[in-house]
Order: structure tokens, then C-alpha cells, then sequence
């Protein structure tokens, strides 16, 4: 069975929409493990759904690359075909994503290459956009910069919140999430440049 380790920082929504998904004998991957840079609430989901968890804290750790050398080891000790950044927020450093990529997507809440980085929804509203949404992409070295693999575009509703806009953003990555996973895990969507062209 196709293997998914999801990262997470946050309340996991997205992750219970794929920890739901893979709970039917249908859908062609398993979340085998969930980590984290905090104790994030999110990691709740993971236990109500048996999947084990590990936290690696930055904090512990005297600089980003040893830091990352650990929550690698943690990864990959559960040897994932994929791993899933799904409100994770640290930016990681060369050694992980080198090691990783192209099998390494993250969720951004805006429509890359507009408003990359933590604060991409209010960032958005800032600068009055009409139309906004959700991307999922590999994880490059950059901040958001790597290639695209799907989006979807919302209106914006003049003098939405914040909060509100968010909301409206993750029920949309939710499905989009799902569909990513079963796209890869069944090879519709392919992630290596060489797969692509083979
Ligand atoms: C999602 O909107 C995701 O795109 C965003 O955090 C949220 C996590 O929600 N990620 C980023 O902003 C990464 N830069 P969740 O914890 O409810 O799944």
C-alpha cells in the first residue's frame, strides 16, 4: 500500500480530510505516520485514527540542519512514499529537502506563485485581491517555489475575514488533498521530471 507521512503545526484539518479519506478500503493510501515541529492540537486526529505520531522541536536542536536531520530520521523511519506538509510551518533546510524532494508537497493557501510564505491569506486581503485559492506543489528549496501540481480559485467576498476566507480556502484543499494523494499513490500524477517524460 501506497505510504504517506503527513507534517503538520497546526489543528490538522486538512490531515483528518486524508486520515477520513484513507480510512476506506477504496482510497489506495495510508497515512502511516503524522510529525511535527510543536505539539500541535492536530496530532489529536492522528491518535483518534491509531496512527502514530512523533514532535521534533527546532527549539532542542543548536542549529535548523541538525534539527532536520532528526525529524528526517523520524520520517524515514517509516519509510513513506510520500510526505505531506499540511499546515506545516517552519521552512526546512537543504538536507531534508534534498533528500525528499520530489516526493515532498505542501498545501499553501493562495494561488502560487501570489503570496507565498506563513501569511499568505491575510497577505491577500492586503493587497485586495478578487480571486484567491489553494495550491499544492513539490517542495523545493525556496519558500513555495516549487513546481505546481494542482490549484483551485475562489472569489473573494468583499470585507471577508481572515478567518472566514481561510475557512472557505481549506474546504477547498481538503478535496484537493485527497485527490492529489490518489492521483500520485495510483500514478496519474507523476512526480519526478524523469517519470514525466518516460
Ligand atoms: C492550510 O490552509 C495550509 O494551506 C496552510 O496552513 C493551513 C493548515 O490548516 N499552510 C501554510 O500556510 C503553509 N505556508 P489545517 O491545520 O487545518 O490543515
Amino acid at each position: 500500500m501506497f505510504s504517506v507521512v503527513v507534517i503538520i503545526s497546526g489543528g490538522g484539518s486538512n490531515l483528518r480530510a486524508l486520515l477520513t479519506a484513507a480510512a476506506s478500503p477504496l482510497y489506495p493510501a495510508k497515512v502511516v505516520a503524522v510529525g511535527s515541529d510543536k505539539a500541535a492540537s492536530g496530532l489529536e486526529h492522528a491518535e483518534e485514527f491509531g496512527v502514530p505520531t512523533f514532535v521534533v522541536e527546532p527549539s532542542r536542536f543548536e542549529s535548523r540542519e541538525a534539527w532536520a536531520e532528526v525529524l528526517l530520521s523520524n520520517i524515514e523511519f517509516h519509510k513513506p512514499d510520500l510526505v505531506v506538509l499540511a499546515g506545516f510551518m517552519k521552512v526546512l533546510p537543504a538536507n531534508i529537502v534534498n533528500k525528499l524532494t520530489p516526493r515532498m508537497i505542501n498545501l499553501h493557501p493562495s494561488l502560487l506563485p501570489d503570496f507565498p510564505g506563513a501569511h499568505a491569506v491575510a497577505d491577500a486581503l492586503a493587497a485586495g485581491a478578487s480571486v484567491t485559492g489553494a495550491t499544492i506543489h513539490i517542495v523545493d528549496e525556496g519558500v513555495d517555489t516549487g513546481r505546481i501540481l494542482t490549484q483551485a480559485s475562489m472569489a473573494v467576498t468583499p470585507g471577508i475575514s481572515e478567518i472566514d476566507l481561510h475557512d472557505q480556502i481549506k474546504l477547498m484543499e481538503r478535496e484537493q488533498l485527497v485527490q492529489v494523494v490518489q492521483d500520485i499513490a495510483t500514478g496519474v500524477l507523476l512526480l519526478a521530471e524523469k517519470e514525466q517524460s518516460a
